[in-house]
């Protein structure tokens, strides 16, 4: 897929992107670096980010990997402070480390459900909370990634749907807090992306694939860079006015199940 975005958007921008070794997030990282920005990317495994961080240094970007867990504050503060120094400041934070296994709550011990809440709930306000005082500021950009069973239920999902409400809310929250300073606080909620864990995971069987995308409004997976490029529309000056929302890129699907074929013969 092409971009119809313009190059060169961040340039001059720094980006600190949390959990990045693979998938949607890395997608987001890569993109950011095209656009201009310099990149500085953590996950929990040393050895998956420094091969994430080359993907991108090989391109010629500018992109440093560091070894974090988004459940340490200080893990993460000690990453931000590396990321200043090696690029001195930072305008644009992605929260989106995240951990997912399908189970029925009565199959998901105390440890499981709060391992996904830690990761995705708890990780992401250590991120925002740890990164206010590095900001650029006024003018900076925080976006985290959620989910649509933010807002929806969802049966064996129940440590994911719980965390990404809160996300959901710790977003609103924040962007009134930190409105007056000048921080604008936003969350993507992907549908379907095509070529991620998140989908290996939740839909592995042959089959659902054709079944999932014959129910979304706009009967497709999205890709990675669709995400992307909501990313970097909220991270520059054209979305200078928009803060506490929650922009679905989903194809529709949050809207519910579109199965049905609404539009008649003939038109
Ligand atoms: C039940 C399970 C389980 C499973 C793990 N647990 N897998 N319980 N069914 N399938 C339990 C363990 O038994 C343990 O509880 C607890 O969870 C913690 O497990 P650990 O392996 O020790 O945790 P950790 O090493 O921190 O790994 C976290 C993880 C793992 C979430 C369990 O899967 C992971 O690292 N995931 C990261 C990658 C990922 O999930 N990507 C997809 C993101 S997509 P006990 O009681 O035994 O100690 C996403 C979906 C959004 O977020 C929506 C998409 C549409
Ligand atoms: P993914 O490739 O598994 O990405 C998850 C990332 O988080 C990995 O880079 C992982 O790296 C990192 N991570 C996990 N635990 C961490 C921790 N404790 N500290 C730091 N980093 C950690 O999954 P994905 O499918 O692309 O999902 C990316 C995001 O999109 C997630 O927030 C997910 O909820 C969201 N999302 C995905 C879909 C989809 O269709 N895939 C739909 C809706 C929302 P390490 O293993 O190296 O730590």
């Amino acid at each position: 897929m092409n971009s119809s975005l313009k190059d060169g958007l961040l340039k001059g921008k720094v980006a600190f992107v949390a959990g990045a070794s693979s998938g949607i997030n890395l997608g987001i990282a890569q993109r950011l670096a095209e656009q201009g920005a310099k990149v500085a990317i953590i996950s929990r495994s040393a050895e998956k980010i420094a091969a994430a961080a080359k993907t991108i240094t090989d391109k010629g970007y500018p992109c440093v990997g560091i070894a974090a867990d988004v459940r340490d504050y200080a893990a993460v503060d000690a990453a931000l402070a590396e990321a200043v120094k090696q690029f001195g400041k930072i305008d644009i934070v992605l929260s989106g480390a995240a951990g997912n296994f399908v189970a029925p709550a009565l199959g998901m011990s105390a440890n499981g459900f709060k391992t996904v809440v830690d990761i995705d709930l708890i990780g992401t306000f250590n991120v925002l909370r740890a990164c206010f005082q590095y900001l650029n500021r006024p003018g900076a950009s925080l976006i985290s990634i959620t989910a649509g069973q933010g807002e929806r239920p969802s049966m064996f999902q129940a440590h994911v749907c719980a965390a990404k409400a809160g996300i959901n809310m710790l977003t609103k929250c924040l962007a009134m807090e930190w409105g007056p300073a000048g921080v604008r606080v936003n969350a993507i909620s992907p549908g379907p992306i095509a070529d991620t864990e998140g989908m290996a995971r939740l839909a592995p069987n042959p089959g659902d694939e054709q079944r999932i995308k014959s129910r979304v409004p706009l009967r497709d997976y999205g890709e990675k860079l669709d995400i992307a490029e909501a990313v970097v529309y909220l991270s520059t000056e054209s979305a200078r006015y928009v803060t506490g929302v929650i922009m679905q890129v989903d194809g529709g699907s949050g809207l519910g199940d579109a199965g049905a074929n609404a539009i008649p013969e003939g038109f």
